[in-house]
């Protein structure tokens, strides 16, 4: 979505969705159909696993496992992801 900065060696995976003002650090990882969501910041170097949610304007500092939500600053999890946010 607009003004999302992906920086170098970043790997974005099918089905993922970057939403508006997202900044993406060096070699982060977006899994397959991770979302995250407006103003998120992840650490360089950081993974969002498969189907993961980032809440909008989480700081993103460790790597997030597959199938749960996370937000706030620094991002902690807030539940896990709902099986009809796991599917396109
Ligand atoms: C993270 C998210 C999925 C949570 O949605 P939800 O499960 O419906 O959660 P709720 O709105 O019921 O909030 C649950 C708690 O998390 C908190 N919370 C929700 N989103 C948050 C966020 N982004 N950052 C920090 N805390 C957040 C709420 O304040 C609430 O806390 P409380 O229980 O202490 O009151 C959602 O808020 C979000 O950020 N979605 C992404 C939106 C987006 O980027 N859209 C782009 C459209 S183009």
């Amino acid at each position: 979505m607009p003004q999302a900065v992906l920086t170098h060696d970043d790997r974005i995976g099918d089905y993922a969705t970057v939403a508006s003002g997202v900044r993406l650090g060096g070699g982060a990882v977006l899994e397959t159909g991770a979302y995250v969501g407006a103003g998120a910041l992840i650490r360089e170097g950081v993974t969002v696993g498969a189907w993961s949610l980032i809440g909008m304007g989480s700081v993103v500092l460790h790597d997030v496992p597959p199938g749960e939500v996370w937000a706030g600053n620094p991002a902690r999890l807030l539940r896990k992801a709902f099986v009809e946010e796991l599917t396109p």
